[in-house]
């Protein structure tokens, strides 16, 4: 029997990335609400149970609690952030609220040796985020490290395998956060590394496979690696009850559709051109969520007529990824902070069940099954393009000739990315025509026309990003060749901003 990790999700905003952690280490995860039954957990026979992290305080009327018979269950668990004061509350410790919540870098000082923080640097750095802490240890506990305002920062029951952090592992920001996962998974629990690519790819073909029964499905190809991957999958599946679907919604980059027709030569495929029907629903949209919602609904709309020309299918296939979850608001309590058009923007109506078999993975991972399963280079490596397409990076009303005028942009900056061999090294370069207009001269003439922003960022998951460093000879092309060959742009500026504060995409 494979490896197996069940982390209970008491609503933290990354509590899948410490799912992600854990498959990063070799070993299958999933993730499963917080107050999932003993009984359910114990069928689905985990070797291990992490306890994450949430907002909610475990003072809370309702606070987001596990079945105490969890703790009968006889497996190694890790509480961290919020399952670490759950676990002191339940089990007999006490947790009080901090003087001041603390958050970002602290230096926490290990004071005994312990498995789970073996091979770490004493003092290490560590990241925190948390309003309450625990205050005393519960009965049998021993206290393993400390920070200056966290005098209990870790803390375990090594005879009944109970382990907790009060730092997150999970984040980038602990550096050594790996080692805290390796620790627990191998030493503590005794794991057996065995997830790869080809045992999800197995898993989702099948699961698949059960999701559309005996009907016919549909999957919507963007272009992107996404939904690639998931009409890949998709393929083996149900082989050839699965057509594909491309939505011309007009908001496409230069050359784009014609580069997916060829990379698909060989899948039922049918180009639905509907870029009419778009910029009439997006005429006098400016809010940036409305925009996303017209445009997931107009999406849904082409969807349908498209399946009355290809007849009657039931499925709906989607390369929706955690991202796009996560940051829709469509997981417990996180917020939303964008709805991607391919979860928060479908209409209730919709005539179709949506099946998403990459919902629990990350781009990177994605991108690791894509090569497994065979696809070719250029599609798995290609950058990230959102589902609503260059509206989000018209600003303002989407018009097709403002569209028109970023196509053109959007092409040179990728070209001159390309030119500088940076394509592959960079997560995403994009332009944005910004709804702002500014001076210039051309010859003699005073010009007066659009400001276009560049941006380039690299990120890992797209959970957060990095702006990116480009040389300024190749931003130089950049802006020299948009001001030169695009009439309409008279004025090029760079975005200096990561993420967060800012997204990746300007709306
Ligand atoms: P943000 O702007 O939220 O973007 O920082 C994170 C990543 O997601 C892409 N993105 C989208 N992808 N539908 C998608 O399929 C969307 O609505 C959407 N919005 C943003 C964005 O390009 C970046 O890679």
């Amino acid at each position: 029997m494979t490896s197996r990790v069940i982390v209970l999700d008491f609503g933290a905003q990354y509590s899948q990335l410490i799912a992600r952690r854990v498959r990063e280490a070799g070993v299958f995860s999933e993730v499963l609400p917080g107050d999932t039954p003993a009984r359910v957990i114990r069928e689905k026979q985990p070797q291990a149970l992490i306890l994450s992290g949430g907002p909610a305080s475990v003072f809370e009327p309702g606070a987001p609690s596990p079945d105490p018979a969890i703790f009968e269950l006889g497996i190694p668990m890790l509480g961290i952030c919020y399952g670490m004061q759950i676990m002191a509350k339940m089990l007999g410790g006490t947790v009080e609220p901090a003087p001041d919540r603390e958050y970002g870098r602290a230096e926490m000082t290990i004071t005994g040796d312990s498995l789970l923080l073996a091979g770490m640097a004493n003092p290490s750095v560590v990241w925190m985020s948390h309003g309450d802490l625990v205050r005393t240890a519960p009965p049998g506990f021993e206290v393993l490290a400390s920070t200056p305002r966290t005098p209990i920062a870790a803390f375990a029951y090594p005879e009944r395998h109970w382990w907790a952090v009060q730092f997150h592992p999970e984040v980038h920001h602990t550096p050594e956060g790996a080692a805290v996962f390796r620790n627990f998974l191998f030493r503590i629990a005794r794991l057996v590394p065995d997830w790869q690519p080809t045992a999800f790819v197995e898993q989702a073909v099948a699961d698949v496979r059960a999701k559309v029964g005996d009907d016919r499905a549909f999957v919507a190809l963007s272009g992107g690696v996404d939904s690639a991957v998931a009409a890949a999958i998709a393929r083996q599946a149900i082989g050839d009850r699965l057509t594909a679907v491309l939505i011309d919604h007009g908001l496409m980059r230069a050359g784009e559709i014609e580069e997916i027709q060829r990379a698909f030569a060989d899948i039922d495929l049918h180009v639905v051109r509907a870029a009419p029907q778009f910029f009439r629903a997006l005429q006098g949209v400016t809010d940036p969520e409305m925009k996303r919602k017209v445009i997931g609904r107009e999406f849904i709309r082409a969807f349908e007529q498209a399946q009355e020309a290809i007849g009657p299918t039931t499925v709906l296939i989607q390369g929706t990824v955690y991202p796009d979850v996560i940051e829709s608001g469509g997981q417990g309590h996180a917020k939303t902070i964008k709805s991607h058009h391919n979860v928060g923007g479908l209409p209730s109506d919709v005539a179709f069940r949506v099946v998403e078999p990459l919902r629990w993975l990350f781009k990177d991972e994605v991108r690791r099954v894509g090569e497994q399963l065979g696809l070719p280079p250029s599609l798995v490596w290609r950058q990230p393009f959102p589902g609503p397409g260059l509206a989000v990076r018209v600003l303002g009303e989407v018009t097709e000739d403002k569209v028109a005028v970023l196509r053109q942009a959007d092409r040179i900056v990728r070209e001159e990315l390309v030119r500088a061999g940076l394509e592959r090294q960079i997560w995403q370069a994009f332009a944005v025509l910004m709804n702002v207009r500014a001076v210039g001269v051309m010859g003699d003439n005073r010009t007066y026309g659009y400001a276009v922003a560049i941006r380039a960022v690299d990120s890992e998951d797209g959970m957060t990003a990095d702006w990116v460093r480009l040389p300024y000879e190749v931003l130089d092309r950049m802006a020299s060749r948009i001001v030169g060959e695009v009439p309409e742009i008279t004025r090029v500026v760079y975005d200096v901003t990561s993420k967060p504060p800012a997204t990746i995409e300007w709306e």
